[in-house]
């Protein structure tokens, strides 16, 4: 069998490398019993994500080899991205000519991605399947629709997932209950993200020069968190002219910020006049994007964590640290306080950010792991894929 997965942007990565390690297991497996029908795997990245940051370090941190081939897509608007990851994957497909595609998640290489195989013929398979946050502004939601719709086989993190695949009329053959395959690179990693000392984080690579934070008075036991890249709340420029005093001049004397940055804020901070406020803050550490262990260290030591990212929200659950999500809406209820996890939704409503960030700084870590959340999925995944109508 022949399985072409995809990876573009970095949340991606985090999700496929436990499938690439599924996958070597298993033909480890096989080898040993004397059994040669091994899958081959092609790692394709599309090439979205791009800086060293964003991408290759990541790679390292998770311990998978470098994609086996790239299409070199880059930035761009969103019918620039899909259209020429199409064209591009196409080729790959017709030369290729895979068994399966597999896609993670829900940006514009997923969407891309499963159009083009399913115009081949090529069988689908979307690991993080079901997920809605109803919200059709979102991209990803757009991405996760049709990725959803196109798919021979939807592997779905959590039970509210499922429910979303039946409502929407999918056949119950096509739907299969996984778990989390993020979790999955978490559960490997957080002994050795634990080993990491905070100190180390600040280093030249991450730092951005000439701020007037003062890093030898930092106590390195009390910081919030704080991660921004979802277009809604950074490519608006009220939004984020109102957002940007608020933690500086509010939040970050409560409680000293650290702010990794993604490329796109960080253009945006600049371009919006934004960007000294930040730099001159004496209470707000900004960094560059950050890797992964590095990310979940920082998690791990947090008091609060404010951001807009769903992996995050998820591994929240898992550290236990109180999450204020700065979205009106998730696609991931199954992390927010009222099912259990650690998130609450607060747009970026300044009243709601306040009220939640006082609550926050009472509030213990309380980690919560929901069904099936227990570094396992990958292996469930691969063997749904090897049996699929079997
Ligand atoms: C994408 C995903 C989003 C995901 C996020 C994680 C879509 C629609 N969005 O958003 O779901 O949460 O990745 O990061 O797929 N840039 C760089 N270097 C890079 C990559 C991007 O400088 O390696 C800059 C470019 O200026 C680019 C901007 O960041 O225009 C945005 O990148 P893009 O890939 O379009 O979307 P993200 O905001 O990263």
């Amino acid at each position: 069998m022949k399985i072409i997965s995809v990876v573009g942007a970095r949340p991606n990565f985090v999700k496929i490398a436990p499938f690439i390690k599924a996958i070597i297991l298993y033909n480890s497996n096989l080898k040993s019993k004397k059994e040669f029908e091994l899958i081959d795997h092609v790692l394709v990245h599309t090439g979205q994500h791009y800086d060293e940051r964003m991408n290759d370090s990541f790679f390292k941190n998770l311990g998978i080899s470098r994609p086996d081939i790239n299409l070199g897509v880059g930035s761009g608007t969103h019918a620039e991205q899909v259209g020429n990851t199409m064209i591009e994957f196409e080729k790959v497909l017709k030369l290729e000519k895979p068994d399966w595609v597999v896609l993670v998640g829900d940006v514009n290489a997923t969407l891309a991605c499963s159009i083009t195989a399913k115009k081949e013929n090529i069988k689908c398979c979307h690991i993080e399947a079901g997920l809605r946050s109803g919200d059709m502004t979102m991209p990803e939601e757009i991405n996760r629709l049709v990725t959803d719709r196109l798919s021979d086989l939807l592997l779905a993190p959590d039970v509210l997932s499922v429910d979303n695949l039946y409502k929407e009329g999918n056949d119950k053959n096509q739907v299969r209950f996984v778990g989390n395959i993020m979790i999955d690179s978490l559960d490997d990693n957080i002994t050795k993200a634990g080993k990491i000392k905070i100190q180390d984080i600040f280093n030249e690579n991450n730092l951005i020069p000439d701020q007037e934070f003062d890093l030898s008075i930092f106590d390195l036991d009390d910081f919030g968190l704080l991660t921004m890249h979802r277009p809604s709340n950074v490519d608006n420029k009220e939004k984020l002219c109102s957002l940007v005093p608020f933690i500086t001049n509010e939040l970050a004397i409560k409680m000293k910020i650290i702010w990794p940055l993604h490329p796109r804020t960080m253009k945006q901070l600049k371009f919006f006049g934004l960007w000294d406020q930040v730099i001159r803050s004496k209470n707000i550490l900004v960094l560059n994007p950050i890797n992964y262990l590095e990310m979940l260290r920082l998690n791990l030591g947090a008091k609060i964590v404010l951001t807009d990212s769903g992996g995050i929200q998820e591994e929240c659950c898992i550290t236990g640290t109180p999450c204020i999500t700065l979205r009106k809406n998730t696609e991931r209820p199954i992390t927010l306080v009222a099912n259990g996890g650690v998130s609450v939704l607060v747009g970026n409503d300044i009243e709601k950010i306040r009220k939640e960030f006082d609550l926050a700084m009472e509030k213990r870590k309380s980690p919560f792991r929901p069904e099936l959340w227990d570094g396992k999925t990958a292996a469930r995944c691969l063997k749904e894929i090897v049996n699929y109508n079997k």
